[in-house]
């Protein structure tokens, strides 16, 4: 921690970077963005710290949820708001039939950059660089487009400050007003028995509304049923780029990784002596990490001493991620030993990354039961060691694709040609993510 700076984490080994093949052009990219705008400032950040302290504290929830990458094809007011939409519809669901305040986490404006399990692969018999996020290169499989280019670094910071404007304006200026609850409502969820049972939550809380309002209560006045706290979250992944946007907060003298709001390490680059976890150690963001099956408890402890030495509530997130076969016996003797250790960290469950198999047409995708399988087997495993079950890590988007098999729409395999866009994992449709939200409340209940 005393030599910490944020270029301290060049002297370690750092996994999953792109081989930029022009340097000269890297550094005038990195140049550029150290001179831009913050993102997001430490105050926020500061703000989901707090935020994330309730959750460890086991009064709140965290949904954390979008796309498993963004896209710089897939870049429109539209989808943005369509994202939005079912993200309020499950954190109104969570609150009102599970009983608790969420904390809302967006896996967007800067989720651009992946890490892929191989460097290379072959597409038609000839083997390119593997697509690493637009942050980096194209997914289209042609030579030229998988040649990493420093350019989109810059424009993934545009982007991201551009979806962010819109976010702020849409949950600060009236859309995410309690009274819009119905409006969230897409045609196509509302025609689903999610959705029927969604709009059935919307008109009690509409009769809630209406009969304070009769009591004389003044809800002009209470700004958290006109406005929500929307935060951001993204793979630290590319470290060049974070460290580009890491400002030092003029108020603590603290540094902040002013990329968003919440960082995360990932399975593939959570090692001990790496870089990922040199960068994040010392930004005063809260952080997360995935914890996959291979994690030991000892290893994980040495995390957490690691990313949290201050045991501060509220700076690190676990993120178990351990397939639905194997989370009741790899998860327990986990969340025993950080119980043990004492750090005060929030634990959610990814039931997304673990479930992840190649179905006969060669598309990647993830069984809807298996998702819920998986965070059931959470509910039970942090029950069974009396840890609270602090959240969910999803990857979602309100469009109506067919990517995830299964849910009340029973998509099947044949469906998955229908309307698979993602241009990396599977993600959960706007249906698939209410029913989730529904499920979810039901074990929160429990
Ligand atoms: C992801 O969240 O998209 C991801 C790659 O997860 P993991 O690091 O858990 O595999
Ligand atoms: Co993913």
């Amino acid at each position: 921690m005393q030599s910490w700076t944020p270029e301290s984490w060049r002297a370690r080994p750092a996994a999953q970077q792109p081989d930029w093949p022009d340097g000269h052009a890297l550094e005038q990219a990195l140049k550029q963005l150290s001179t831009l705008p913050p993102l997001v400032f430490a105050g926020e950040a500061a703000g989901l710290r707090r935020a994330l302290a309730q959750v460890s504290a086991g009064e709140a929830f965290v949904l954390q949820a979008g796309d498993c990458a963004e896209s710089f094809a897939d870049f429109a007011a539209d989808t943005i708001r369509d994202k939005l939409k079912v993200i309020l519809q499950m954190a109104v669901v969570l609150t009102y039939a599970g009983g608790v305040p969420v904390v809302k986490l967006g896996r967007i404006a800067g989720q651009f950059a992946k890490p892929r399990s191989s460097p290379t692969e072959v597409v038609d018999g000839v083997e390119l660089p593997v697509f690493r996020g637009h942050i980096v290169n194209d997914d289209a499989p042609s030579p030229a487009g998988r040649v990493p280019d420093p350019r989109r670094l810059v424009r993934a910071y545009h982007q991201s400050a551009a979806t962010l404007n819109l976010l702020r304006a849409f949950t600060k200026g009236g859309y995410a007003d309690l009274s819009q609850v119905h409006t969230w409502n897409q045609e196509f969820v509302a025609s689903s028995p999610g959705g029927r049972r969604y709009a059935a939550v919307a008109d009690e809380i509409e009769r809630a509304l209406r009969f304070m309002r009769a009591c004389g209560i003044n809800l002009g006045d209470e700004n958290d049923l006109h406005q929500v706290d929307f935060w951001t979250s993204h793979e630290a992944l590319i470290l060049g780029y974070e460290e580009a946007l890491t400002r030092r907060d003029s108020l603590s003298g603290d540094w902040y990784d002013c990329s968003a709001h919440l960082l995360w390490v990932g399975e593939r680059t959570r090692q001990l002596d790496g870089a990922h976890v040199e960068f994040l150690s010392g930004v005063a963001n809260p952080v997360a990490a995935k914890i996959g099956p291979t994690a030991t408890p000892e290893e994980l402890v040495a995390l957490c001493d690691r990313l949290d030495p201050d045991r501060q509530p509220g700076r690190l997130t676990l993120v178990s991620r351990m397939g639905a076969e194997q989370v009741s016996t790899l998860l327990p003797p986990l969340l025993s030993a950080v119980e043990r250790s004492g750090h005060p960290v929030v634990w959610t469950c990814d039931p997304m990354h673990g479930n992840t198999f190649t179905g006969p047409g060669g598309r990647k995708t993830r069984h809807f039961e298996h998702v819920i399988a998986e965070i059931s087997g959470f509910f039970d495993a942090c029950r069974s060691v009396g840890t609270w079950p602090g959240g969910v890590h999803v990857e979602l988007t309100g469009d109506n694709v067919t990517e995830c098999l299964g849910g009340s729409e029973a998509i099947g395999e044949d469906d998955l040609e229908l309307r698979y866009t993602t241009t990396c994992d599977p993600r959960l449709n706007g249906r698939q993510s209410l029913d989730l939200a529904f499920r979810v409340a039901e074990l929160l209940r429990r």
